[in-house]
Parts: structure tokens; C-alpha cells; sequence
């Protein structure tokens, strides 16, 4: 006898190698309290169907909190032997409460209650970081607010371009981040269903009542296939797709303020709290943590492609490889709540110098197309205009001078199309000010992408909030005493209808 769960069909131990290399308790004990809720879920469903008695439920949940104490309080013993968490749990209920809880996998197989807890997990964590990314998203709206009309040079290929505003910036990571928060919702609502009932791989002909399940932990309905069930990993696939564009977001802001922070731009300077000295060069100061939110992504992208590279063609239904999924996706997921984490904070840690972009307007010609535009207007073709202006651009650059800088004569030598209304164009906040389409970086239609902005995050954070982990995970996870069992069917199902985000 092997002492296992699955030990019946085995004569011999497993070899020590083995077991170490097929234990994944090591990792996945990051998810007892979604699989205790959904043991929790399963029994009460089970008792409701009649294939456990009240008592023999009563004892099982009783165990299960129980347990669920110990490994919060830090208490529970963790056993390789018993492989996973699963059995780990499962191993520890039938010490504490013997033979009922024997009872307690009924209609149930570690594949179904695997994917059941990871769809769980992930819901749980995507909430999490929602909370994360709308509360950075509300910050960079208010500093978007204070910098409304603050100009600054706005840049392509890094060059200086064109004007725009600070909050015009701001309000650009706002949008990107909204919709990572968006993303993150719409992965949450598909992979927010429940795959238990889906057995091994055929399902059960027990009498399950999966609807009631799925209610009980407030899942919004059930998987459609047993096989799929148990075979899909597009939750975990679609949130690592998620967090590496979000990753994405997070480089391109932390480059911005390691540029921004650098002697060369100076636009900004952050907070002694957030950066680090050299232990050679005693000027240094260092911007660490823009510099390591950059170099985080990697390893969120990596986790991507490890879980698309271990799901790629593998047959349907179950397979061991799969337990392969967990490490990168709790470190992907780990890593980008940690870098949200800090955002509220990094932007706090900013002081912006004003002095610094006004100066930085002065050179490299940011008003050349508004003199273009200036020629538009007086009925030049657009092409025509561009050719001037680049002639214009040329002058100054071999004169050293700026477009303020010449003469109207100099102008008139370059075209007779130029009058002396022309220093009119060359005006920063004239600029901005023409700019005032939708989206556009004139201080009032910033305020208003703003407004926009901060619409949808009350949408997004209403939708957030709608999803989360049920009731029976959140009393379990904080040691609450747990809701209730939904009484009936009916009523279960109304409550699991309502969850719809
Ligand atoms: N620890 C396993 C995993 O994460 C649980 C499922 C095991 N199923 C099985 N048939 N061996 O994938």
C-alpha cells in the first residue's frame, strides 16, 4: 500500500525523486482558501442533493474552517507526501473528522476542483489589483487636474514636437491604465463560472446540482462542456495577457520618469524616499523604482509565453503538465500588484518643475507647425506651407536663431506670404489654446477628457465591485464565521443570476 489518496491500484511506494518532482504543495498552497470555500460549496450542495447527511455536512464544514485557521494562523502542516493542496486538505480533514470525510470528494475529481480553485484565485487576485489600478487611475486624475494647463513639450521619436500639457500627459497614462482596468474586468466576467461537475473529464452520474454550486460561491453560471472544463486555462491565459499589456503601460510611464528625472529633462525631480544613492559616485541619485517597475515586465511577459508555450498543443482533457501553470502565473500576478501598489505612492513622490518644461518649450522649433497652420489659413496648401516652414526651420538653424527670432523682413524673404500677424502663431499658450477638439491638449478639453475619464472609472469601479469573491470566501479568508447555505435551488440561483460582472 502507498499511503495515497489514489493508492489503491499500487503495490509500491512512490520512489523519493518522484515524489518530490510530482508534489506541487510547495505552490499551490497559495490556494487553500479558495479550495476550502469550494469543498465548503461542494458539501453544502452535496447535503442539499441528499448525498450527504447534516451531520456528516456539519462535521465536514466544521473541519474545513477549522483547518482553514490553522493555515492562516500559520499552524497547518504542510505535507509533501499528500502532493497537493488538495490532498493536503483533504488528508488533514480525515485526520480531524475520519470516515465523513471520505465523503466529501463525491462527484468531484482533482481536476474539476483544480480548475474550479484557480478560476477562484483568479478572480479573487484580479479584484485585488482592479482596487489597485482605480485608485492609481483616480490619482493621476487629480494630478491630471492640478497640470491641466501647465505646458510642456510633448514629444515623437523623442524629439521635441509639439506643446502640450503636463495634465494632457497624465491624463494619457489615466487612459491607458482605464483600460487595463477594463481588460482586466472583461477577463474577470468570462472566467467568473464554475467548472465543478465536470469529473475527471466525463463528468458524474451522481445527482450534482451544479447550478447550486456555482450559486453558493457566487459564480455567474456554469462551464458548457465536461472536457473543456477541465482542459481550459484561457482565465489564466487571458489574465497574463492582461497583465503584460498593463506591464506595458507600467514600462512606458516608469521610462517617462527616469527621462524625466534625468539632469538632461529635469521636468521632474521625485522624492529622496523613492530613490537611492551610488555607493561610488557620491552625486548620484537614482531613480530605483521607475528603473525596476521597467524591468519587472519581463518576467510578467515571460510567464505569458511559459503558460501559452505549456498549453500549446496538449490534448484534451486533463494533463500533468498543467499543474505548471501555477508558478509563473502567481509570480505574473504577484509582480503586478506589487508595481501597482507603488504607483499612488511614485506619484505622490513627484515634484514638477515647471521652470524646467518652459525652458525645455523655447528649443527645437514646437511652433512649426503652427506657422504652417498659420499659412493654411491665409489659403496656402497644406504641402506648400510645410515646404516654407521647413525653409524657415532651415534659416534658424544655420543663423543659431529661433522663429520669434527673425525679422518680418527675413520672413518676407523666405515668402511673400508672410505679414506681421505672423508672431501671432508663435505664442505657447496661443497653441495650446487652438487645440481645443476633443481629446486635444488645450487646457479646457484636457479638463474635459477628465470628466470623461473619470465617468467611465465610476462605470468600471461600480463593475468591480459587483464581482468579487463571494461571501463564503471572503468570511473564510478573514476567519468571519461563514454566511448561511443558500436555502434552495431557486434561491441560490437567484443570488448566483445577480452576479453578472
Ligand atoms: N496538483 C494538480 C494540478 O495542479 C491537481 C490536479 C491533479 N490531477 C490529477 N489527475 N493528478 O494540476
Amino acid at each position: 500500500m502507498s499511503g495515497k489518496a489514489w493508492g489503491g491500484r499500487f503495490s509500491e511506494g512512490t520512489a523519493k525523486i518522484v515524489e518530490a518532482m510530482n508534489a506541487s504543495v510547495g505552490f499551490d498552497q497559495a490556494l487553500a482558501f479558495e479550495d476550502i470555500a469550494g469543498s465548503i460549496a461542494h458539501s453544502r450542495m452535496l447535503a442539499k442533493v441528499g448525498i450527504l447527511s447534516g451531520d456528516e455536512q456539519r462535521a465536514i464544514e466544521d473541519g474545513l474552517v477549522a483547518i482553514a485557521g490553522e493555515i492562516r494562523e500559520g499552524r497547518f502542516a504542510w505535507s509533501v507526501s499528500r502532493e497537493d493542496v488538495h490532498m493536503n486538505v483533504e488528508g488533514a480533514l480525515a485526520d480531524r473528522i475520519g470516515r465523513a470525510a471520505g465523503r466529501l470528494h463525491t462527484g468531484r475529481s482533482r481536476n474539476d476542483q483544480v480548475a474550479l480553485d484557480l478560476r477562484l484565485w483568479l478572480r479573487r487576485e484580479l479584484s485585488a489589483l482592479g482596487e489597485g489600478l482605480a485608485a492609481t487611475v483616480r490619482k493621476l486624475l487629480a494630478l491630471a487636474t492640478e497640470h491641466a494647463a501647465l505646458p510642456m513639450p510633448g514629444y515623437t521619436h523623442l524629439q521635441r514636437a509639439q506643446p502640450i500639457t503636463f495634465g494632457h500627459h497624465l491624463s494619457a497614462w489615466a487612459a491607458m491604465l482605464s483600460r487595463d482596468l477594463d481588460r482586466l474586468l472583461d477577463a474577470r466576467r468570462r472566467l467568473s463560472i464554475s467548472p465543478l461537475g465536470s469529473g475527471a473529464l466525463a463528468g458524474t452520474p451522481l445527482p450534482v446540482d451544479r447550478h447550486a454550486l456555482a450559486a453558493e460561491l457566487e459564480l455567474a453560471g456554469i462551464t458548457v462542456n465536461s472536457l473543456d472544463g477541465v482542459a481550459d486555462r484561457d482565465g489564466a491565459l487571458e489574465t497574463l495577457g492582461t497583465l503584460s499589456i498593463l506591464m506595458v503601460h507600467v514600462s512606458r510611464m516608469a521610462e517617462e520618469l527616469v527621462l524625466w528625472t534625468s539632469q538632461e529633462f529635469g521636468f521632474v525631480e521625485l522624492s529622496d524616499a523613492f530613490c537611492t544613492g551610488s555607493s561610488l559616485m557620491p552625486q548620484k541619485k537614482n531613480p530605483d523604482i521607475p528603473e525596476l517597475l521597467r524591468g519587472k515586465a519581463g518576467r510578467v511577459f515571460g510567464a505569458q509565453v511559459a503558460l501559452l508555450t505549456l498549453m500549446k498543443g496538449l490534448p484534451l482533457a486533463y494533463n500533468k503538465d498543467m499543474q505548471e501553470d501555477k508558478e509563473p502565473l502567481f509570480d505574473a500576478m504577484g509582480t503586478a500588484r506589487q508595481c501597482v501598489a507603488i504607483l499612488p505612492d511614485l506619484l505622490s513622490a513627484m515634484t514638477v518643475r515647471p521652470d524646467k518644461m518652459t525652458a525645455a518649450l523655447k528649443d527645437g522649433f514646437l511652433l512649426a507647425t503652427d506657422l504652417a497652420d498659420w499659412l493654411v489659413e491665409k489659403g496656402v496648401p497644406f504641402r506648400e506651407a510645410h515646404h516654407i516652414v521647413g525653409a524657415v526651420v532651415g534659416h534658424c538653424v544655420l543663423h543659431g536663431k529661433r522663429l520669434e527670432d527673425l525679422s518680418l523682413e527675413a520672413y518676407r524673404e523666405l515668402s511673400e506670404h508672410f505679414d506681421e500677424t505672423v508672431f501671432t502663431a508663435l505664442d505657447v499658450a496661443r497653441s495650446l489654446g487652438r487645440r481645443s477638439l476633443p481629446g486635444g491638449p488645450a487646457p479646457e478639453a484636457v479638463r474635459q477628457g477628465i470628466a470623461r475619464l473619470a465617468s467611465e472609472l465610476a462605470e468600471l469601479e461600480a463593475r468591480l465591485a459587483a464581482g468579487g469573491p463571494s461571501a463564503l470566501e471572503r468570511a473564510l479568508t478573514r476567519g468571519e464565521s461563514l454566511p448561511p447555505a443558500k436555502a434552495t435551488r431557486s434561491e441560490a440561483l437567484a443570488t448566483g443570476a445577480k452576479v453578472g460582472s
